[in-house]
Parts: structure tokens; sequence; C-alpha cells
């Protein structure tokens, strides 16, 4: 745990040393649970926001995108039952008067345990060498077996509860395991209560005719009121999906692990309508291509699974997370949620207008079905950032820090480096960023030794350094180095754009799904 730990402050401070994310308005010792991102993080966001739109509106020609505003009519909110249902239980310990979220302590201690399976698992790899079967052996030793069934049993239990409004249970089941304060260890709890989420605001000049209005907690329904938009002005036919990414907001209770849990946060989302009775069929296809979307950007298959929900959302069926390990263990990054009619319906209900699609081939009109993928844009900042960031031990018994993001999602594909600052050796290198620039984002850096620029440009991310050197005033060349090799090459300087185009090229990448 202490190592995780160590990782992750480690994690927090080079994305504020390297210009990728700032606390919010710091110079006033910031603001809780809001973040700013810097020179290099606005890049990278950008990148895997790009990254996620190709994939989803620019690669499929039945899904479109859509930007609607923040602000939306207030009834939007009670028909789709955030108004009564967007709560988090909450509970505070009397003593530290410290507020957490009830079932995230109750998910932490089923972690624990969860390390203690792991801790076995280990032992046995280590005893049994190549002979050992993991499967076999989850399924079979007794321990972990029994580990096992104890989660189960306690988060199905907590499940249940939470859906039948049982708070009193939740408690109950906190006070049994003896859970206790995680930063005093005092026992000393009050009554779980309901916490609503949203962000309330006004629109209007005058105090009295001023409407309530909420700052949208997802950007889903900014799609659903506009569903029928939409698909006549598309002329859509089903199955078609709407893409958005936008600002959601939400008054988190216990908002920690850095921009994991923000108050004001992004959402890539995209909502796919289907005929009724289809979405099985489709919920596990779209598992399965977001699964592939992760797995393209070669981030370790290990570090993603699936957990499917007990605890169903208000207006799902069925619905699953896409779980990365980050520093502090597996948790939620993206949500594939099979949200049946239930948000058309209900938009339908309250604005007593028609939400329907008259299907040609059946030749009747339905409120379709639909399914919806929905991941946080700062979690996978995070997922991209935590997952790149190593120290290596070199050869020379020194170490380096390098940042090995996706070449594809880098803020800068490369810096270009004079050796000296004299000779001439600057101008050629200025010319070749200002020839790069047009495709790429390059920087131009001539400061200190160039060792210590390489070292600069590894703990920043940059795939590639190009070096203008006194042989490039011979014969045009420059050396190439690869920043998670640390290979070098000569090449002749009109072949630099193509060696970078190969490794970031969008396509190159997305063509892995
Ligand atoms: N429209 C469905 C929806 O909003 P959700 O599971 O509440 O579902 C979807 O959120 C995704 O949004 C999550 O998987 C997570 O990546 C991201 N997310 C949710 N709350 C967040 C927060 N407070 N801070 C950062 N990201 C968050």
């Amino acid at each position: 745990m202490a190592k995780q730990d160590d990782q992750f402050k480690k994690v927090i401070s080079h994305a504020k040393e390297y210009g990728y994310v700032f606390q919010s308005s710091e110079i006033y010792d910031g603001l809780s649970a809001v973040y700013d991102y810097a020179q290099n993080g606005v890049e990278l966001k950008n990148n895997i926001r790009d990254y996620w739109w190709k994939a989803m509106v620019q690669l499929n020609d039945n899904i479109v995108g859509l930007d609607a505003a923040i602000f939306m009519h207030p009834t939007t909110w009670k028909a789709s039952g955030h108004i009564d249902a967007f709560n988090d239980p909450l509970i505070d310990n009397k003593d530290s008067k410290k507020r957490y979220r009830a079932d995230v302590l109750i998910e932490d201690y089923c972690a624990k345990i969860e390390t203690k399976i792991n801790k076995e698992i280990a032992k046995a790899e280590k005893r049994f060498g190549d002979a050992f079967n993991k499967e076999e052996f989850i399924s079979t030793n007794p321990r972990v077996v029994g580990y096992q069934e104890k989660i189960n049993t306690i988060l199905s239990r907590m499940g249940k509860s939470l859906e039948n409004e049982d708070l009193a249970d939740v408690k109950a089941l906190i006070e049994e395991l003896e859970i206790a304060d995680p930063l005093t260890g005092s026992r000393n709890w009050t009554d779980v209560k309901q916490f609503n989420l949203m962000f309330g605001t006004k629109l209007g000049a005058s105090i009295d005719t001023a409407m309530d209005l909420y700052l949208r907690p997802e950007t889903a329904q900014g799609i659903f009121v506009n569903f029928l938009n939409v698909q006549k002005t598309g002329r859509m036919k089903i199955p078609f999906g709407i893409a958005q990414t936008g600002k959601a907001f939400r008054n988190e209770i216990v908002a920690r692990q850095f921009i994991f849990r923000m108050r004001e946060f992004e959402q890539m989302e995209m909502q796919f309508f289907i005929k009724p009775g289809t979405q099985k069929e489709w919920y596990e296809q779209w598992k399965k291509t977001r699964l592939k979307w992760h797995l393209s950007l070669g981030m370790g298959e290990e570090n993603y699974r699936f957990h499917d929900h007990e605890k169903l959302a208000h207006y799902a069926d069925a619905a699953a997370d896409i779980e990365f390990k980050f520093p502090f263990g597996f948790k939620e990054l993206e949500g594939i949620h099979s949200r049946t009619d239930f948000d058309l319906g209900q938009h339908e209900k309250f604005s007593n207008k028609k939400l329907q699609y008259f299907d040609h081939e059946d030749n009747q009109s339905y409120v379709p079905y639909v399914i919806e993928t929905s991941i946080g844009l700062d979690r996978m900042f995070l997922a991209v950032f935590s997952n790149s960031l190593v120290e290596e031990e070199l050869d020379n018994n020194t170490t380096r820090t390098v940042l090995k993001l996706p070449a594809v999602l880098a803020p800068n594909k490369a810096a270009i480096l004079p050796l000296v600052k004299k000779d001439g050796l600057p101008d050629i290198a200025k010319k070749i960023v200002d020839d790069l620039k047009w495709d790429f984002n390059v920087v131009y850096d001539e400061k200190d030794a160039v060792g210590r620029r390489y070292r600069r440009q590894d703990a920043n991310g940059t795939p590639f350094c190009i070096t203008v050197d006194h042989d490039t005033l011979e014969n045009n060349t420059v050396t190439i180095r690869h920043r998670d090799t640390m290979e070098q090459k000569r090449v002749k300087i009109e072949e630099v754009r193509n060696i970078i185009k190969k490794e970031v090229d969008v396509k190159e990448w997305l063509q892995k799904m």
C-alpha cells in the first residue's frame, strides 16, 4: 500500500512539475477537487478526446456528434430521475467529523480482502513456478475461495440494501464488518443518509423571477432531448448513435485521488439507439468494442477488467464498468449501460412530445432502447499518465524518469535540438521546427547540455528528439532518438517527417482495434 501511495504521489508531482495538471486557483490555496490542465496537459487531453472522437464518430457512419449546452431546462432533471435519485449514501464519523460515502467504505473493505487473495496467488506462483495454474488455484484453494465468497456476500448485501433504500442495513453492515474511519480508526458512525449530487444555480437577473437550474451531472441528457432533432435532420436509421464530449458537474461527497473524482470534469458519452429486444446483443457488442479501443493504446491487457454491476442505476437493465489498474488499484474507468427506453420514455411523459422512431422495415413506431458508453476524459487522462510514468534503471547504474505516453497521445511529437548554440545549428533546427509544425506539435530546445535535454524530453513524454550537429552542415542529416529505446539513428532531414508520422498516426493506432 505504501508503495502504491508513493507511486501515486510521484504521478501528482510529475503532473505539476512538467506542466500537465495544476490545482485550480492555486494562489488562493486551491479549490477542492477542481483542477486546471496546463500547457502539456491540455494537449494530452485534446489528443485523448480526438482519439475517442475519431474512433466513435469519424469511423462509424451511423454515429454522429453533438455539442449540447450545459444548461438545460430544469424539467430535464425531473424526467431523468436525477432530482429524486441521483444520490450517494453518506455517513459521518462523529469523532473525526469526516464525511464518507458509505458504499465506498464497504468497497474499500472488500478491496483489502482482494489484496489478501492477490498475496496468496503471488505466494503460490512463486512456490509452483511454471507448473502454476492460476485459474485452478483461484477456484480450488480453500483460503482464496473463502475470501472471494466473503467479498461476494458483502457486495451483494450492499447492492440489495442500496436498491431497496434500506440505509439502516448499510450502516449495520459497516458496523458488523467493524469498518473504522480510515483516518482516525474511530467506529463512532452516524446513520447513513442520501445526498443529492447536483449543483444548483439560477438563470435570470432578478431574484423574484430567476429560474432554478442545475449544472448537468452527465452529458447524456443533452443527447436524449435532441434525439428526434438529430434523427430527423440527419435522416438516421436505427441502429444509430449520437456522441458528445463535454463538462459535467457533481458535488461529490468525498472527492479525492487527484483527477480521479472531481467536482467539475469532462465526459465522452455515446448513446446508441436500437430496436427494443436487441439490447442484449448490442450491450455485449459495445463492451467488446470499447475494450478494444482501450487495448489499442497498448497499455497492457492485464490492466483492464470488467466489473458487472450488482446495483443498477435507476435507468439501467444491465451495466458494467471497464476497470483500470490505477496506482491505487482497479477502479472504474468507463461505464457501459443498457438504459432501456427509460430516458426517452420519461422525456415523452414530461414534455408531452412524441420521441418515437418510425421503423419502415417493421412498419411500426417505437421508443428506441439505448446502449450507452460513458467514459470520463479526466479519468482516462489519469489512466494514461499514471501508466506511462516509469523510473528506469539504466546500464550505467543511473535511473531516468520517462513518461512513456502512447506516441499518438503525446503533447509534443518531437523536440528539435541544436547540439550547440552556434555555428548556424540553431538556424537549421528552427527551420526544421517551422517545417514540421504544420503537421505535428514540435518544440525547440537549446538550453543545457544535450544529455540533459534528452532527459527533460523523456520526462515530458516526447517520443522523438532530433539533434542538429556539425555533420548536418556537411550532409543534411540529423540524429533521431527514440524516447523508449533511447536508440539513435542518422537520417536525412527530409525523412524525419515520415518517421514521426508512422509512429504518431491515429490510423496506425486505431487500426489495431
Ligand atoms: N451517463 C452515465 C454516467 O454519467 P457514470 O458512471 O456516473 O455514468 C460515467 O459516469 C463516467 O464518468 C465514469 O466511468 C467516470 O469515468 C466518469 N466520472 C464520473 N464521475 C466522475 C467524477 N466525479 N470525476 C471524474 N470522472 C467522473
